[in-house]
């Protein structure tokens, strides 16, 4: 039988490794219990000492039953007390943070465009995707059997839908369409126009020719939809920004300092440009803006097809058959008009060779884009 000295010793050590409440119980059965607990076992041997020693052992074994008793009892109190609430939050652990979107590299290419020309004072419109026959061709010296429609290829919809006035449905943009296109719209179903998908953003001229008198100064950014497979440079939805400005005395040096100014601001850098002849049937004259390839220098490389050059946008001077078309004075007025491929935008800004990057919504990918 153990004396009470190393009883008192051995129970100090099990106490100081009690860490729940289950080694505290495991502890007072260890030492307490009826049947196996050393204390006990020692308590009981008092009737079988000797008769001398009875007296201090008796009370020696006392004294350490209730001693233990009562550090039992307050460590037990003491675990109780330091046990976590249920339910309660640990503030120590660290936060979670949670994963912050960001704006899609096409919409900062739009606001890009948006803010420099919104710098130079020009309102910002938007307009119906949904079009007719008279905005987006006929208006714009397009008409029908033009062969200039078949550069485009449309997708129309299988029956017109309502048009009621001039307003399309759907139509929630900031301007109240004109009159001109109940011109071309049949009173009643049959005679109603061909509807579809508008395919450039050039309708928007007319629309905002047909409510507005000059001085215009607007540029109409939005989605057009074109019938074309879907490949590395091409995609049946993107999106252009329309611009058009109309006065008395607006001249083709005023369309190449603006456009200009408009590369070097867009790229950031001062940046040769050049205005190479072309065609468009609401522009005269017509002419592409190609800016120096910025992956050589205008040197020629892959990027450009060793041409030096890296095409950008069309542009013009509004054609007299536009101005009449809206009921403009075209003796009066001259303008010019330009149209740029935001996705063509940010495929140089950014150095990317594959426009379905933009619409896979891949984040490895849209959060290579610097902010
Ligand atoms: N509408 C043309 C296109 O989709 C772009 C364009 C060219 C717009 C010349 C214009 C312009 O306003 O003057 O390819």
């Amino acid at each position: 039988m153990a004396d009470p000295a190393s009883l008192r010793a051995a129970f100090a050590a099990a106490l100081a490794a009690c860490k729940t409440p289950n080694d505290v119980k495991q502890v007072r059965d260890q030492f307490l219990s009826r049947k196996h607990g050393s204390v006990t076992a020692l308590v009981k041997g008092i009737a079988s000492a000797a008769p001398d020693e009875r007296r201090t052992l008796g009370a020696a074994a006392n004294a350490l039953k209730q001693e233990i008793e009562q550090a039992l009892d307050a460590r037990e109190i003491e675990l109780a007390a330091s046990a976590p609430i249920a339910g309660a939050v640990d503030i120590t652990l660290p936060g979670r943070v949670p994963s912050i979107g960001r704006r899609h590299p096409l919409t900062q290419v739009r606001e890009r465009v948006e803010d420099i020309f919104a710098g130079m004072g020009y309102t910002i419109l938007e307009g119906p995707e949904l079009e007719d026959d008279w905005h987006n061709f006929e208006a714009l010296n397009m008409p029908p059997e033009h062969p200039a429609r078949d550069m485009q290829d449309t997708l129309y919809l299988a029956s017109p839908v309502g048009i009621s006035g001039s307003r399309v449905l759907g139509f929630s943009g900031p301007q109240v369409l004109g009159s001109s296109g109940s011109q071309v719209l049949g009173s009643e179903g049959a005679g109603r126009p061909a509807t579809l998908l508008r395919t450039h953003t050039s309708g928007m001229q007319i629309r905002y020719m047909e409510a507005h008198k000059p001085p215009v100064r607007i540029i109409a950014p939005g989605r057009v939809y074109r019938r074309d497979n879907f490949d590395a440079t091409h995609t049946p939805m993107f999106t252009q920004v329309e611009g058009l400005v109309v006065d008395e005395g607006i001249s083709l040096g005023d369309l190449k300092g603006t456009l200009n100014s408009f590369a070097e601001r867009f790229f950031d850098r001062e940046i040769r440009t050049r205005f190479r002849p072309s065609f468009f049937p609401y522009t005269e004259p017509s002419a592409e803006l190609d800016v120096e390839c910025q992956g050589c220098n205008g040197k020629g490389c892959g990027l450009c097809k060793q041409t030096g050059w890296i095409e950008v946008l069309g542009c013009g001077m509004v054609h007299p058959a536009v101005f009449e078309a809206v009921g403009y004075d075209a003796d009066r007025y001259t303008g010019f008009a330009f149209g740029v491929g935001i996705e063509r935008l940010a495929l140089r800004l950014y150095g990317i060779d594959d426009i379905r990057m933009f619409y896979e919504n891949d984040a490895r990918f849209l959060t290579q884009v610097p902010l």
